[in-house]
């Protein structure tokens, strides 16, 4: 059997202005991950594979799957990319501990398990670039004009610098911190997010390329905050990131509920993660007050609630 997994992540600084150039900070998170392990079956004829993914009710033989599911597409895509068009035939079974469609990068995490069990199970592991480039490649069906940044922290699994086009950076933690990773529970395709900034930015080009500027240049401040080990500094650019999150468009009322609570209970800083109009939202929190804020998150509303340290 070849087992290989990949972690959840969350979008630190950066969401939308990185999709326009600007760089962003994601950090992996390692309590959630999704494990793929592969066996052979002895029995059945080359080329045949089956995919078992419980979390979404998924047990098919690939030829009978549509090839544009993402499943069955970054399975074909791997095998194009290794060369191997009559692999053993192999039971594919797919598992999460990421939730699905909460921003947490589960499907992304899916992807690269995928790509590293393949690839090791034919005896052809591939380099990070390369998984993370294949898992792209599945980003795009689900927003068209992903900037990669959840591809690359996931293939890489540590916080990373990135700026589209370039490779990416991973940073060096000046002291770990902890973050609370907390749900609105209200399900926000990243499609739907980008597309509704992309409709502003082409209204008013002139406003939103300011905004992306901006959120550059709280990016760039934050990368040093987080070498330097500056916590409460690195809270202070939280803050005056969600200030521009929200001029860009994508806040949403059980965001600020969420965000005013955690501000309330005495964080260092609270914004929203990813794509926005829901999902997730982050706060920069002492561990030794962790607790007592996230049950006021809870209170307020949130339906999940994580916390993690961030470490290299
Ligand atoms: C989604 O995790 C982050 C966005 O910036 C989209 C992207 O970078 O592709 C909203």
């Amino acid at each position: 059997m070849t087992t290989a997994s990949a972690p959840g992540k969350i979008i630190l600084f950066g969401e939308h202005a990185v999709v326009y150039g600007r760089p962003a900070i994601a950090v992996p998170i390692h309590q959630l991950s999704a494990t793929v392990e592969i066996s052979s079956i002895s029995t059945s004829p080359l080329g045949t594979i089956h995919v078992e993914a419980h979390d979404i009710d998924l047990d098919a033989w690939l030829h009978e799957m549509n090839p544009d599911h993402p499943l069955a597409y970054i399975i074909h895509l791997t095998l194009d990319e290794l060369g191997v068009h009559d692999p053993p035939a192999m039971g594919i079974k797919i598992s999460s501990s990421i939730p699905i469609a909460s921003g947490l990068g589960s499907g992304t995490a899916v992807s690269v398990a995928i790509i590293r069990s393949l690839s090791n199970h034919l005896g052809q592991s591939l380099p990070l670039k390369r998984q993370s480039k294949l898992a792209y490649e599945v980003e795009k069906i689900h927003h068209g004009t992903p900037s990669g940044i959840d591809n690359t922290v996931v293939t890489y699994a540590k916080p990373v610098y990135y700026e589209r086009g370039r490779d990416p950076e991973i940073i060096s933690l000046g002291a770990p911190f902890t973050l609370i990773v907390c749900d609105t529970g209200v399900q926000s395709p990243t499609a739907v997010a980008v597309e509704q900034v992309r409709k502003s930015w082409q209204d008013d080009r002139s406003t939103f390329e300011s905004l992306f500027d901006e959120v550059g240049s709280i990016v760039r401040q934050a990368r040093d905050c987080i070498e330097r080990g500056k916590i409460i500094e690195l809270g202070l650019l939280m803050d005056q990131n969600q200030v521009l999150l929200e001029a860009i468009g994508v806040h949403s009322p059980q965001l600020q509920v969420l965000i005013e609570t955690a501000r309330n209970a005495g964080v260092y800083g609270a914004k929203l993660s990813g794509a926005g109009l829901g999902g997730n939202m982050i706060a920069l929190v002492d561990p030794a007050n962790a607790n007592s804020i996230e049950n006021a998150i809870k209170s307020a509303g949130a339906v999940r609630t994580l916390t993690t340290e961030v470490i290299e």
